[in-house]
């Protein structure tokens, strides 16, 4: 099926170049666990041509349909995430936009200017979601310009279009059955979850619990050199019935907002 090579591919690239999502993978296959995928995500920029429809694109024309909308107003940011009706095993697909309108010209005119340079062909084409960062010229000095006013847009200037996350859904795993368990593996070996707002985000009666690892710190090659930042995140997910008795299937734009810190700048030897 067309949607399996879709994650496939997604997932290759993403534990190739993620040392930690490999390891955690193989410690809960080691460990008798069948790993399911509660949801993916992306990340990109609110231009028409690029916007969280576009990217949902390879998705929507497999019949997945929009589902819950969520606002983060302070990090600037609107997402949705999307469902394959009839499909429980297949992963929701959780897509955010930076809202530019509410960036500062020094963000708008950096985009607009590698946005104009991009081949536009690649927006339309199936390979938008595999095609990394709007630029093979990334800088240093604007990455970390852009960090001091959104990580979001530092992140999404260097990585672009990839999964920014797979995430393990705790609800298929047999021993490890709650995110505390889950967290205390993780911990126990050696990874840094993300604090923020708490090791745990949400609770049971938000419907859906989330937790993750601080992102892999990896070495990218800039225009002055290269340097050592946060790339992508592994996130683990339990979900709850609700009053219908069903698996609840949606966010928490509280809990994400937290999540979404995963990929904030930190130096390894301070973890
Ligand atoms: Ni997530």
């Amino acid at each position: 099926m067309e949607l399996n090579s879709v994650f496939e591919r997604l997932w290759k690239d993403y534990a190739d170049q993620n040392p930690s999502v490999n390891k955690i993978y193989k410690l809960l296959s080691d460990e008798g666990e069948d790993i399911d995928n509660d949801h993916i995500a992306f990340r990109t920029l609110n231009y028409p041509s690029i916007n969280i429809e576009v990217v949902a694109r390879p998705f929507t024309t497999e019949g997945y349909l929009p589902c819950g909308e969520y606002v983060f107003m302070d990090k600037h940011l609107f997402a949705r995430h999307y469902e394959l009706p009839g499909n429980e095993k297949a992963p929701r697909v959780f897509i955010s936009q930076l809202l530019l309108e509410e960036c500062s010209p020094f963000i708008r005119s950096t985009f607009d200017d590698l946005l104009k340079k991009c081949d536009p062909a690649v927006f339309s084409s199936g390979e938008l979601i595999y095609s990394g960062s709007l630029s093979a010229d990334i800088s240093y000095e604007v990455y970390m310009k852009m960090r001091q006013e959104s990580e979001y847009a530092a992140w999404f200037y260097v990585f672009g279009f990839r999964a920014n996350h797979f995430t393990v859904s705790i609800n298929s795993l047999k021993k490890y059955n709650t995110i505390s368990q889950v967290n205390e593996l993780i911990k126990r070996s050696g990874f840094i979850l993300n604090s923020s707002g708490g090791e745990i985000k949400g609770t049971p009666a938000d419907l859906l619990q989330q937790s993750s690892i601080m992102a892999d710190v990896v070495s990218v090659k800039f225009i002055e050199g290269v340097y050592e930042i946060p790339s992508c995140y592994y996130e683990f997910a339990q979900r709850f019935p609700d009053s219908d008795g069903r698996l609840y299937g949606g966010f928490s734009a509280k809990s994400a907002d937290k999540i979404f810190e995963s990929t904030n700048f930190y130096r390894k030897e301070q973890g």
